[in-house]
């Protein structure tokens, strides 16, 4: 090849490409590599310009050796770090005295190594949930056994005990496949139109007896008429479920749970005519610490308080899936000793 197709050449590869010759400098970078280095790094050696030894050792040797290297390149760009895989591959013919020259090419994997580390944190936090009931279960089975075999008493306990870890398990693995199915739908749009009126009014009549237990009040405002979406019955239940026993749950120190369904002509939240359902409670409240993490797989704001009430942690995750589905938005507020409001927004 000729030198002078270099520009040409290096601009037809769609990934970040410089071509360092046996002189060791730039011979050539392409529009992608002049954005990520600099519009003027023609003619700079490389070596002032990739500043990692890793990648100077890769050059280097692929310069000699006329074999191909490939290597790691953790760039900065103040705001965040980006892994590339850097490849280097020889080319005859072309350079300082036709000495030949190497390509020197750049692929992005951040997005591959967050994904590999989300699995990896996902399978430890789960064999972390499960684990818990299980090591009590196993516990109980051997004083069942052993110490407490003739003790009616204790073995009645101790089952009670066990029933609710088995539950707990249970529950666990249920919010997993239902996590699974909600995220496997996620591009599929709702298809039913459904009334939201009579959804909710159904959905607060249900969880009544759970309000009634932990002595709340619930409280509804709701238009009269009914306020269509396009929505999915079953999931959509389970959203406003899960905002209305968490905010008995974590809320229900206030006493008293208002839910409000409001119809909006022109919301900026959707771009368009909304439906919004708010979930107030006023109870503690949430630690503003808390906020940007609150719908992550397992993220709890109160642990501790969480797990003896026998919460998975994977409620709110199953909310924002479900509520991304059907291309609502859900937002959150909280002040400390004034309460929460949770709210759904939904296009109509
Ligand atoms: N209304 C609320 N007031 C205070 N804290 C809340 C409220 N709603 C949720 N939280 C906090 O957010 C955490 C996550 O809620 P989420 O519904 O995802 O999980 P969970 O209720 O613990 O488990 P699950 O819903 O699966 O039974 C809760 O553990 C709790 O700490
Ligand atoms: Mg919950």
């Amino acid at each position: 090849m000729s030198d002078e197709f270099i520009p040409d050449f290096v601009e037809a590869i769609p990934l970040p490409a410089v071509l360092v010759d046996q002189s060791e400098r730039l011979i050539g970078a392409n529009g992608v590599a002049r954005a990520m280095f600099g519009q003027n790094i023609v003619g700079r050696h490389f070596a002032t310009l990739l500043r990692q030894p890793q990648i100077i050792e890769a050059i280097e040797k692929s310069l000699v050796s006329k074999d191909p290297t490939e290597t790691r390149y953790l760039s900065n760009d103040g705001a965040q770090d980006t892994t590339f895989i850097v490849n280097c591959r020889y080319v005859r013919g072309v350079g300082a005295v036709q000495g030949g020259a190497v390509v020197v090419s750049f692929t992005d994997v951040t997005h591959l190594e967050q994904a590999n580390q989300m699995r990896r944190d996902f399978v430890a936090n789960v064999s972390h949930e499960l684990r818990t009931p299980l090591t009590a279960l196993m516990g109980f089975i051997e004083t069942l056994r052993g110490p407490a075999k003739d003790d009616a008493g204790a073995r009645e306990r101790f089952l009670e005990i066990m029933d609710g870890e088995a539950s707990r398990m249970n529950r666990l693995v249920g919010d997993l496949l239902s996590l699974n199915r909600v995220e496997s739908e996620e591009r599929v749009r709702p298809k039913e139109e459904l009334d939201l009126t009579a959804q909710i009014t159904s959905t607060i009549h249900s969880i009544r007896p759970l309000a009634q237990d932990a002595g709340v009040r619930l409280n509804l405002e709701a238009p009269d008429a009914p306020v269509l979406v396009m929505g999915d019955a079953d999931q959509l239940r389970q959203v406003f479920t899960n905002l209305i026993e968490n905010a008995i749950k974590y809320g229900g120190s206030g006493g008293r749970v208002d839910i409000k369904l409001i119809e909006m002509e022109r919301d900026v939240a959707v771009r368009g005519p909304s439906a919004r359902v708010q979930v107030i409670d006023h109870g503690p409240g949430i630690d503003p610490v808390h906020l940007p993490r609150l719908t992550e797989r397992f993220y709890r704001a109160d642990s501790h308080r969480s797990r003896e009430l026998g919460g998975t942690g994977l409620g709110l995750a199953i909310v924002k899936h479900i509520v991304n589905r059907h291309r609502g938005r859900l937002r959150v507020e909280s002040e400390l000793g004034q309460g929460t409001t949770f709210t759904v927004i939904l296009p109509r």
